[in-house]
């Protein structure tokens, strides 16, 4: 039997499991582990397949954006109903690429019909103004969205494809009424001088920047030690030139976060340097209707064939799976994990 610290095992093992007193997670009752974790938080990867080559996640080749056996709309917001009767009140599509998906705006309406949790998006920005109408009608109010450099140049050699769109993007967002996040991931001779031009960005459209480690996972783990840009050191960078004060942090909230003086905010997702596996209040799951317990850990349960009460049970059981110290390092990719 599998248990907290040991992972799942093979995933064939689950299947004959009884789960009958494995798991109090019925429907009605939040899904808990023994560290005082609560399970709140689903990341739903929609495709492994993306656009873009950020080196440390997709340098080469992109997977077919969906295969047999990979859930439709209603596969996934059947899961995420389940789930959202246990307690789970936040509910992100990733990828990949979830642009990338032909049916991307059904999986959103079919989603945010799931009701009663919060919706929302992370993207690499280029195609996400296509499904701003989707993304209002199902309830979506904030969008992360990836960007690594304000500078064409950079920003090409770290992604492989053009700013301009992504950063269009971002401003119609800003403009159609969303609240953004962007994302940058901070790497050593690539990006680390853009700190101030980041902040001023920030000050300029009110935009989020968070500013992430890069994680030892898949191709971002292979010079990690030469591209690695701590949290501690994007912060001292920012303390030349602005001053700030700090904000509140939720008990499961991934980024700290501080508010500049003279406007704009400022997170920091220290995900190397200060993990917070302690307080991680999410499962993922993937376009294969499999639930991970944890980014940095590729056991994996199977949803498919379970109703309701299978899938509430497999959640518990993957929730207390879920590893408590930071996992040292991980093969896979982010796309193929969900990001
Ligand atoms: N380390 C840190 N961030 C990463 N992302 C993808 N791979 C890594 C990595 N190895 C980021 C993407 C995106 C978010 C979902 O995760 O840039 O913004
Ligand atoms: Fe695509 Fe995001 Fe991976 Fe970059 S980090 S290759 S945008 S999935």
């Amino acid at each position: 039997m599998p248990t907290r610290d040991q992972g799942l095992g093979d995933i064939s093992e689950f299947a004959m499991l009884d789960l009958g007193h494995e798991s109090r997670s019925i429907r009605g009752q939040s899904i808990t582990d023994s560290h005082g974790r609560v399970f709140r938080k689903l990341r739903i990867s929609v495709t492994e397949a993306c656009q873009f080559r950020c080196f440390y996640c997709m340098p080469h080749a992109s997977p077919p954006v969906m295969r047999p056996g990979h859930l439709d709309a209603q596969g996934f917001a059947r899961i995420a109903h389940a789930l959202v009767g246990a307690g789970v009140c936040d509910l992100r599509v990733t990828g990949g690429e979830p642009t990338l998906r032909p049916d991307l705006d059904e999986i959103l309406i079919a989603l945010g019909e799931v009701g009663g949790t919060r919706l929302s998006i992370t993207s690499n920005g280029q195609f996400l103004p296509k499904h701003f109408p989707a993304l209002h009608q199902s309830g979506v109010r904030t969008l992360n969205i990836s960007l690594d450099s304000l500078r064409p140049d950079s920003f090409k050699a770290i992604t492989g494809r053009r700013l301009e769109p992504v950063l269009e993007a971002v401003h119609a967002a800003v403009a159609d009424g969303f609240s953004v996040k962007v994302n940058c991931v901070v790497s050593r001779g690539r990006n680390d001088d853009e700190v101030h031009a980041f902040a001023e960005f920030a000050q300029r459209t009110g935009v989020e920047v968070r500013f992430l480690e890069l994680m030892k996972i898949g191709p971002g783990a292979v010079d990690h030690v030469r591209d690695f840009v701590s949290a501690a050191e994007v912060e001292s960078r920012l303390a030349t030139g602005f001053g700030w004060v700090p904000l509140a942090r939720g008990v499961d909230e991934t980024a700290y976060r501080i508010q500049l003086e003279g406007g704009g905010r400022i997170g920091f997702i220290a995900s190397e340097s200060k993990p917070f596996c302690g307080g991680c209040s999410r499962l993922r799951l993937s376009v294969r209707g499999e639930l991970r317990s944890c980014l940095m850990r590729d056991d994996r349960i199977p949803l498919a064939g379970l109703d309701a009460q299978g899938i509430l049970r497999a959640a518990g059981l993957a929730f207390r799976a879920k590893p408590t110290e930071r996992i040292e390092r991980v093969d896979q990719a982010m796309h193929q994990i969900g990001g």
